[in-house]
């Protein structure tokens, strides 16, 4: 069993006959998204990566998430009541069930609580803003308060990595949307005390890195083709899957010291490099698919031809869609943002953009 899995089992057994200080009450988290730098794309069982990630968190593009909770030593497995933006939804609620069963081995108190559930996002769906992350990193901080408050806090298990651990088992990139500005999950040599289990905030960032921007340009706003738990399944019969894992090892490794050191040409060189071998790994699946769109090459290529001609430090990164995010330090904000009006907006749909940037991670509401 991995060390800190052990570390958590081990203190839910201490209070496993003990009946919680409190039975029911209400708890509230603010958790955002993030958008990958280096990619996380293939997994081994038990949301184990096959590579390192690291993202910026994000600031504005956030989960809400508002939790009632009741035990009761009588009901025997989680009961779950759902509301999505003030309408009920079955489909979420079954899925959080699933995830909260999971959970109950770490947290047994979890089979006796019936949980009633408001959440909502700040930004649209399908929109190529990851929102499992938020959601599943704001359910994973609302669980761990509630556990907080029913036996005390653990002083040998610190909050954030507890909420990261177990953000990851709901969606792997939820573990790194716990932490503020940059996030790291997954062993590597490049980052200290580095773990599959949880992510951890990247040790060292050069200041120049602070406050960087995330413009998404909408291309489409349709459901994806194929999904992300089925592109990270399709990683395990791809030819190319080993290399890639050993690329993005190596992309950690120099994104690592561009972080210490602030090079802002190098960074974009190494994001846009992850961001296009994360769709050439969707390309060479069997079967292979295409997330990108026309207006999605159109972007990179604008953007690429204003780098060339301005020496303004802006890059583009994808996620698994055919949305583009921009990313670019806030002090040029100026120059950018004229820029994507002027020669991007036309390519979104409704000319829809979000303007986003890095942000310092989950909050208490
Ligand atoms: C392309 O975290 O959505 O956004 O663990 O199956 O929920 P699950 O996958 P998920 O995959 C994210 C893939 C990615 C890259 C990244 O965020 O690192």
């Amino acid at each position: 069993m991995k060390t800190f899995e052990k570390k958590i089992r081990q203190s839910a057994s201490q209070h496993l006959d003990g009946k919680p200080a409190v039975t029911q009450g209400h708890v509230g988290w603010e958790s955002p998204s993030n958008i990958a730098i280096v990619k996380y794309w293939g997994k081994y069982p038990g949301q184990v990566p096959a590579n390192a990630s690291l993202s910026m968190t994000l600031r504005e593009s956030v989960t809400r998430t508002m939790m009632d909770f009741y035990f009761s030593e009588k009901r025997k497995k989680p009961g779950v009541d759902f509301e999505f933006h003030g309408a009920a939804h079955q489909g979420f609620a079954r899925r959080i069930e699933k995830y909260l069963t999971g959970l109950s081995g770490f947290m047994p108190w979890i089979s006796h609580t019936k949980f009633t559930i408001r959440s909502e996002n700040t930004f649209p769906h399908s929109s190529g803003i990851a929102s499992s992350a938020s959601a599943m990193s704001a359910l994973a901080a609302c669980l761990c308060e509630i556990d907080e408050q029913m036996f005390g806090k653990d002083p040998a298990i610190e909050f954030e990595q507890k909420a990261s651990f177990f953000a990851r088992l709901g969606s792997g990139s939820a573990a790194r949307s716990i932490y503020g500005r940059m996030a790291e999950w997954g062993i590597t040599a490049s980052c200290g005390d580095s773990s599959d289990e949880y992510a951890i905030p990247l040790p060292e960032l050069h200041p120049d890195f602070f406050g960087l921007k995330d413009s998404i340009l909408i291309i489409t706003t349709g459901e994806k083709e194929v999904s992300s738990s089925l592109g990270h399944d399709l990683m395990r019969s791809n030819p190319y899957a080993k290399l890639r894992f050993e690329a993005a090892e190596e992309n950690m490794q120099r994104l690592c010291n561009v972080m210490r050191n602030g090079d802002l040409g190098q960074f974009i060189d190494i994001m846009e490099n992850e961001a296009l071998s994360l769709h050439a790994m969707m390309m060479t699946s069997s079967p292979g698919y295409l997330l990108m769109k026309p207006g999605t090459l159109e972007a990179i290529s604008r953007i690429r031809k204003f780098r060339a001609q301005t020496g303004l430090a802006i890059g583009f990164t994808l996620d698994a869609g055919a949305n583009v995010h921009i990313i670019y330090p806030g002090q040029q904000e100026a120059a950018i943002t004229n820029f994507i009006a002027s020669d991007l907006e036309e390519l979104c749909e409704e000319k829809t953009i979000i303007h986003d940037g890095m942000g310092m991670g989950p909050r208490k509401l």
